[in-house]
Order: structure tokens, then sequence, then C-alpha cells
């Protein structure tokens, strides 16, 4: 097997192959993205739209972000585990925050990514004074969802873009080994990767960013109806699912589904011992009823 990928691999990443992440929330999508070679598995709060059917991301707690991370974990992924912190999981206090990233570490997660940027290193820096590795987003951060007014493009006016660029180095300073950037013009992400010493991960940020993410939902096709600009779909497994269980409900009401071969059979001794109409007591039962 090869080496396991480490907070300190994902760091040295930086300016050299790009770092392929994605998201997977149980042990199969685990199993797949492990399968694949990828360096990092997110588990995303985007579980929450993905996998859960809520609106948006603010719905799920530690509690379910856990249950999510512990079933990746038990796939024993090569690929670095981290754990989104949810939403009012870091917003309270610093020892707030670590307590609720020990809940993810015990989970099985190496490190924690959270949302924000100048104003979180407080925070930042309570969990790496607890010993947990922290990631950074910024851009698009979906938990601002209702500040931000939708999941619009980010950065895209010189104060902003420079504002990012601001949030970037503090999050860093404050001791981030990885940051993602979502939703941002390319040559904002090409600054931001050119002004920090960590890796930048993009999704929608151009292909300047020293990696790359997607929810792994939606590059399967497994998700098909909503298309992002930025989402490459590089399969269709939602249409080839559906047709698979089409197929399945078609042979089971044709009845050509179970096959004899498909069936368990007794031995031809006890088949016997049994009689074409069950065992004897239960043959004679039935001729008393219709007799
Ligand atoms: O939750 C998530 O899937 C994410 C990625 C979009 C980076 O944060």
């Amino acid at each position: 097997m090869a080496q396991k990928v480490t907070v300190p691999t994902v760091r040295a990443a930086k300016g050299g192959t790009p770092l392929v992440m994605v998201t997977a929330y149980d042990a199969p999508t685990a199993r797949i993205a492990d399968d694949a070679g990828v360096d990092v598995i997110l588990v995303g709060d985007s579980v929450a739209m993905v996998v859960l059917g809520y609106e948006d991301t603010l719905q799920v707690t530690v509690a379910d972000m856990a249950h999510h991370v512990a079933a990746v974990a038990r796939a024993r992924p090569r690929a670095l585990v981290v754990a989104d912190m949810p939403w009012l999981s870091y917003h309270l206090s610093g020892e707030d925050a670590v307590r609720n990233a020990a809940v993810l570490v015990r989970a099985g997660a190496a490190a924690v990514k959270l949302e924000g940027g100048a104003t979180r290193v407080p925070v930042v820096e309570a969990l790496i004074d607890a010993q947990i590795p922290v990631m950074g987003h910024l851009g698009l951060t979906p938990q601002s969802v209702h500040a931000l007014g939708g999941y619009g493009v980010q950065g895209q006016q010189t104060e902003a873009a420079a504002a990012l660029i601001d949030d970037a180095t503090a999050l860093v300073g404050a001791g981030c080994f990885a940051i993602v950037l979502e939703c941002v013009p390319r040559e904002v992400a090409r600054l931001v990767t050119a002004e920090v010493a960590v890796p930048t991960i993009g999704i929608g940020a151009g292909p300047d960013c020293d990696g790359q993410v997607l929810v792994l939902h939606d590059l399967l096709g497994l998700e098909d109806r909503i298309a992002p600009k930025f989402v490459r779909r590089y399969g269709t497994i939602k249409a080839a699912s559906v047709a698979a269980v089409s197929a399945y409900a078609a042979d089971v009401r044709s009845g050509a589904f179970p096959s004899d071969a498909e069936s368990y059979h007794l031995s031809d001794e006890v088949a016997a011992s049994l009689g074409p109409s069950g065992p004897p007591e239960r043959a004679a039962r039935a001729d008393r009823r219709t007799a």
C-alpha cells in the first residue's frame, strides 16, 4: 500500500503536482476515492445537501458530521481525512471549537476545515494549540449563505479581492496548512496562491491553485440536478443507476428475476422426504381442509 497521506505531506505539496481532493461521506464513497488514489478526502458539510436532502449546509451538527467521518474512517483510506466543522461549532469560542473538533478527530479525522478569514484567527490558533491541524476555506463560504445573499462568485471587486488575499495571509499566519478557495475569479486565486506558503485547493477558482476539489457526487454525475459552471462530470452514475434499477423492476414484474440459478436448493434427499406438497403433516392438513 502506498504511504499514508499526512498533513506535512499536503503542506509540502505546495507548487508541486496538483493535490487531488474529493468529498466522501461514507465507507463506499471513501473506498471509491481511495482506490482512485486521491490525496485528500473531505468529509464536507455538503453532506447536508448532497446526501441528507437539506436546502443548505447550516442544518448539520457536530454529531451528524462525526457519524459520517467515522464511516469514512472505517474504510481506512490512505488519503488524508479532513472533516468540515459545521456551522456554529467554532463561532462561540476557541474552547468550544476545540471541544467540537476533538469529536471529529476522535471519529477519525486527521484535520478539520473551517470557513472564514481573519476573524477566525483566534479559533485557528486555539485548534492548532490543541494539535488539531486546520484547513481554511475562503471565497464562497456556504455557511454564510444568508449573510452573502446566495451562492455567487466572491472577490470580484478590487477591495474584495484584496481582502481575500489578506484573509489568506492571516489564516496561514495563524497556522492553517492549506486553504480552500471556492468560487473566486481565476486571477484572484492565482494571486492568493502566489502569496501564501501553503497549498491552495480550488473549487470554481481556476487552474492556478495548488490543487482542486470537487464534490464526489457532482463529478460522478450521481447528483444530476444542478451543474455549476466549475463542475466537470466524469460519470453518469445517476443515469446508470436509474437504468439498472429500472431493469431490475422490469425483471421482477415479468418473473425473469430471480432465476432458478439465483435460488437456493434443498438436497435431493430432503426434497424427496418433503414430497411435492411439502412435509407429510402439512399435506395431510391441506387434504383435510379441502375434503
Ligand atoms: O463541504 C464541502 O463539500 C466543501 C467543498 C465544496 C470544498 O466545503
